[in-house]
């Protein structure tokens, strides 16, 4: 407590410092061409540089006029190294964000697409150009919530999804002549294409005023498992009106606010042929049956996309056709040759990952670009987002049938706003080797949530990650792994839950913590010791990547 509010005052004292002399560092951090970003040399203006006197030009046509500048750069190849050189202590570095130059620009000037670090960042990796650039079109103060019962409310949905894709494509195409006004696309991202998916006009939006009985998929299933906690009461049974969705969560007040809090997201891309499709169908019932808004990406044309939208007449929902091969993993990684290479690499692939179709690893790993894509467009305005595996529930879950599956503040709660929850299934204990190489599963992949500051402070530090271990070797096809490092690198961006009693509770993060079903969110897990990012690590290219570790990639970059 104390020590947060030291912190504030502190922060306070600074920014009042910062302010007051902002005339005249101005001029300090006018951006130098033919200047590799070098990190360690932070003040390298003098007094025989030209000063632009702020006074007389606003800041706005300053930062454009340095980031033009930077643009010009490295359009020529000047501006960058191809890598980036952090100094800072375990767990102090904030994550790399690798940016997209767009590709909006006229086909006649040819600029090579590249992937880059924003420029003028600190030793620490903060408090660059971009450092208050906003990612997303939309605010939490500014968001209207979803009243589902309303007639146009598809309409609204819509509408809303449609203008801030198009806010980010318009940022995206006038960023070669100013300062972009939301944050170019973001590695493994390098253009708006996921979100192109969830805005087309071939992505159905459902559930909106809810259908009722008796087409509702809540009877069906609640009655099929006579156990008497699976059964509707008769009094249940005979309310015709919406079960779903009307129990939504509880306001801070304690008034009923009626409304959803969370969108659920999810991904089902039918992979092997080992379970038949019944089977998937009857899992997945349990989490379509709740009450939450829910984006749904599956196969184009394939008979889910029908089932999925029959299955969800009763809840806000979008289901988003879109192929997996428009996966952003799998254009950048090939197939046949990255994903193959993780496959002879996975520590279990003779054992539980056996007959893995390698697919799964990069499904698995992409979940993060679909929640923040998805989270970035907020269609049903919500402030709270979870991924949430499409066959997460293989049991009866009563729960998801009679009310929302979200109902906590996770803010009151006391995650912070730039981490994600996640939840611990194994005992902890650090092994430094064991960090690198990520080989442990610490939390659950299935089902994690956040705000979207969470989610957009993992995803920079989940695809850094992900690429460092990628470029050095390391086995990535495990999202579960990969966020093991992630955790241990920048801690800010992970609350691991731990559980009250006993490991390996996969269902208890939508079963209990979430619902609020009597298992409260608690201080996060301690990690013992954490780890400094790579020092020298190559910047991903902008393209199809066979093997990252090659000596190409690693051209004239240094190894740790
Ligand atoms: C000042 O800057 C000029 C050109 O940028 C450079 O040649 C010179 O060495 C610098 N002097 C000092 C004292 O850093
Ligand atoms: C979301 O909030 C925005 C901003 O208040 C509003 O314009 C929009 O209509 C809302 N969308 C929905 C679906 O309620
Ligand atoms: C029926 O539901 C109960 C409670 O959820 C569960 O304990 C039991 O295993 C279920 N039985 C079957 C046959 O699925
Ligand atoms: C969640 O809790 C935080 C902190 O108490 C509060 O500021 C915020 O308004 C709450 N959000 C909602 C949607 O009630």
């Amino acid at each position: 407590m104390s020590s947060s509010t030291t912190r504030i005052q502190i922060l306070i004292i600074f920014m009042l410092v910062i302010i007051s002399l902002v005339p005249f560092l101005l001029p300090l951090y006018q951006y130098e061409p033919n200047n590799n970003i070098n990190l360690k040399n932070k003040n390298r203006a003098n007094g025989s540089q030209k000063i632009i006197k702020p006074a007389k030009q606003s800041t706005n046509a300053l930062n454009d006029k340095k980031w033009k500048s930077f643009l010009n750069d490295l359009y020529s190849g000047a501006a960058q190294s191809s890598h980036t050189t952090r100094v800072c202590e375990p767990g102090a570095c904030a994550p790399l964000r690798y940016f997209a130059t767009n590709n909006y620009v006229e086909q006649s000037q040819q600029t090579p697409l590249y992937y880059y670090i924003e420029p003028n960042l600190d030793a620490t990796g903060r408090n660059g150009m971009f450092a208050s650039i906003p990612s997303r079109p939309w605010h939490e103060s500014s968001i209207t919530p979803l009243d589902p019962y309303t007639e146009n409310a598809n309409d609204l949905v819509r509408t809303t999804m449609e203008r801030r894709y198009n806010d980010l494509v318009q940022s995206d195409s006038n960023s070669n002549n100013a300062l972009p006004k939301f944050l170019p696309p973001q590695f493994p991202q390098w253009d708006r294409s996921i979100h192109e998916h969830i805005v087309a006009p071939d992505a159905a939006i459902i559930g909106m005023p809810p259908e009722c009985c008796p087409t509702s998929v809540v009877h069906q299933h609640l009655t099929k498992n006579f156990s008497k906690d699976n059964v509707l009461s008769d009094e249940e049974l005979k309310d015709c009106t919406c079960r779903s969705p009307r129990n939504y969560p509880i306001g801070n007040d304690g008034e009923n606010i009626n409304r959803p809090t969370a969108t659920l997201v999810t991904a089902f891309y039918e992979m092997s042929s080992k379970h038949p499709k019944k089977m998937y169908e009857k899992t997945s019932l349990q989490l379509l049956s709740t009450a939450d808004p829910m984006i749904i990406f599956c196969e184009p044309k394939s008979t889910w996309v029908k089932f999925f939208t029959e299955k969800r007449q009763h809840a806000p929902t979008i289901v988003v056709p879109m192929s997996v091969s428009n996966l952003r993993l799998l254009q950048h990684f090939p197939q046949e040759t990255f994903w193959k290479k993780q496959f002879e690499i996975d520590p279990e692939g003779t054992t539980h990952h056996k007959s893995i179709n390698t697919k799964l690893y990069l499904l698995w790993d992409e979940k993060i670009v679909l929640l923040q894509s998805a989270a970035m467009l907020n269609p049903f305005n919500t402030t709270q987002f979870v991924w949430v595996d499409t066959g997460y529930w293989r049991n009866p879950a009563p729960h998801m049938y009679r009310q929302s599956a979200m109902r906590i503040n996770m803010t009151k709660e006391g995650v912070t706003d730039e981490s994600m929850l996640l939840y611990q299934m194994q005992p902890y204990n650090f092994d430094r080797e064991v960090v690198i190489s990520g080989d442990q599963v610490l939390v659950g992949g299935n089902c994690f949530s956040g705000t979207y500051n969470g989610i957009a402070n993992m995803y920079s530090a989940f695809y850094e990650t992900f690429w460092a271990m990628a470029a050095t070797g390391k086995f990535v096809g495990s999202d579960q792994k990969v966020l093991y490092r992630t955790c241990h690198t920048y801690p800010s961006a992970c609350h691991i839950h731990k559980p009250p009693k006993g490991y390996r509770k996969w269902l208890n993060m939508l079963g209990l913590v979430l619902p609020d079903l009597g298992e409260k969110v608690g201080e996060p897990l301690k990690l013992t010791s954490l780890i400094e990012p790579l020092k020298h690590l190559p910047i991903p290219p902008n393209g199809v990547v066979d093997d990252a570790t090659s000596t190409t990639i690693w051209k004239d970059i240094p190894k740790d």
